[in-house]
């Protein structure tokens, strides 16, 4: 469904209107397409005096086409900082002294990303200071406003095990994730593909609720970045499903993924070598309160949501089908952090996701080498949410930093980065940064 209020925003009558009535002002995002795949202009690196990987944050941005430069330009598309050593108050002003004369010359569009390492539980000092850097990035990026994102990024090792979440980050495929702290590493989950341009070649994937929406698109990337996909949705959707494989030159699997037999037959429709990525789709919503909610309802949306995941995931790990290397990436909501009112089954689903993440991503990488991680979307344009009441949906949409919904899209691109690896046990937003459970 068009957002005619961001439509509205893009003239300059509009953006007089609006402004003068205080109401929020969306910048039209700027998105990956073949001919501007990159942020384009001059990235600023900036280190604390300390800093270890200064002169290897230059040469990793400087491989991936992003210019940097260690003296501010006029406006740069991208600000990286490194505070991975700040562990101290005073350290913690040196964050402040170099971002607070840049903050402003950000181009729109433009990102910050934050370097910071993980907390170390024997010094409550670097806790404390290492948080207040959550504090401070999320607190930012509401701030920014102009489609500009901010995330921080803690990197326990060497700066390459954040090689895929820094070409993720300062590029356009992240316009929708903003205001999010992302742990890169293991050195076990990390990969580096021999092409970046497409960085899941050889893999094979496969989607669950790929008919259309957001499986759709996330079939649709995964097979730009080279994988080869087969696509899993109902029987009834067969004919979207049939369209889809056709279109992106995968098979088709019309299946119900609550078969109690889901996972023997998934196996048995892919090629010998197995699967090298797992991406839990299908969703349903079946909205209630829980006073008028009949058992049917709740059961029907557990089964699909969690019930389905957790079966599957289990049948094909135990057999060997996802393969060593594999990644799981399932999808999760806001509404499973936050709550939502009339969705006690769908948040209890999802938050079931995030649990099951939790849980089984450090046994998967050590029993399996496979990483099992999630992405969260916040409001995205669907099928889904233009079924909500036009008030509701209007607030959906501009409740969030960047004051629009996201598209299939931008839950599609977080999908494909983690199934590159580079990460483990991460469930990662994609709703720019709803004020929901934040
Ligand atoms: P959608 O309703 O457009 O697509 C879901 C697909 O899953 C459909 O093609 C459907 O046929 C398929 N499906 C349902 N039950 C199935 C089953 N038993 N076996 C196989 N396939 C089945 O939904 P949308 O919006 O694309 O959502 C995709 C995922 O993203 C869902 O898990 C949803 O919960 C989640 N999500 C969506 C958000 C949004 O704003 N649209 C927000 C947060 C999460």
């Amino acid at each position: 469904m068009a957002d005619r209020y961001l439509t509205l925003t893009a003239t300059a009558p509009g953006r007089f209107l609006t402004r003068r009535l205080g109401l929020p002002q969306p910048t039209r995002l700027r998105r990956w397409s073949p001919d501007s795949p990159g942020l384009g202009g001059e990235s600023l690196l900036l280190t604390t005096s300390d800093s270890p990987y200064a002169q290897d944050l230059l040469t990793l941005l400087e491989s991936m086409g992003n210019k940097p430069t260690t003296t501010t330009p006029l406006a740069p598309t991208a600000v990286v900082l490194d505070a991975t050593t700040v562990a101290t108050t005073d350290a913690l002003a040196e964050v402040h002294a170099k971002l607070h004369p840049v903050v402003r010359k950000v181009k729109d569009n433009g990102r910050i990303v934050v370097l910071g390492a993980p907390l170390n539980p024997a010094d409550h000092h670097q806790s404390a200071v290492q948080q207040a850097l959550e504090g401070f990035v999320r607190s930012l990026a509401k701030e920014l406003g102009r489609g500009r994102t901010a995330c921080l990024v803690r990197v326990p090792g060497p700066i390459g095990t954040a090689e895929s979440t820094l070409r993720f980050l300062l590029s356009p495929k992240s316009a929708y994730v903003t205001g999010q702290v992302i742990e890169t590493g293991p050195a076990e989950a990390v990969a580096a593909p021999t092409d970046w341009s497409r960085p899941l070649a050889g893999r094979t994937a496969l989607v669950t609720g790929a008919a259309r929406g957001i499986g759709e698109a996330v079939a649709e990337i995964l097979t730009r970045d080279g994988a080869k996909v087969t696509v899993l949705d109902i029987p009834s959707a067969q004919q979207d499903l049939a369209r889809v494989a056709a279109r992106l030159g995968g098979t088709a699997l019309p299946l119900d993924i609550t078969a109690p037999d889901a996972g023997e037959r998934i196996t048995a429709a892919l090629p010998e070598h197995g699967l090298d990525i797992l991406v839990h789709n299908a969703g349903i919503t079946r909205d209630r309160k829980l006073a008028n909610m009949d058992a049917a309802r709740w059961s029907s949306v557990l089964d699909v949501n969690l019930a389905a995941v957790l079966t599957t995931t289990d049948t094909l790990l135990k057999t060997g089908t996802i393969r060593p290397g594999g990644r799981i990436v399932a999808t999760a909501s806001i509404a499973g952090i936050a709550g939502n009112a009339g969705q006690t089954n769908y948040a209890a689903g999802k938050a079931g996701i995030i649990g099951m993440v939790h849980s089984l991503a450090p046994r998967a990488l050590a029993e399996h080498g496979v990483t099992v991680n999630a992405v969260a979307p916040g409001f995205i344009e669907t099928r889904m949410t233009a079924a909500v009441p036009p008030l509701i949906r209007e607030a959906g949409r501009r409740m969030n930093s960047l004051a629009q919904g996201g598209l299939p899209v931008d839950v599609a691109e977080a999908t494909s980065w983690l199934a590159q690896g580079g990460m483990n046990a991460q469930t990662i937003r994609v709703c720019g940064q709803s004020l929901l459970g934040a």
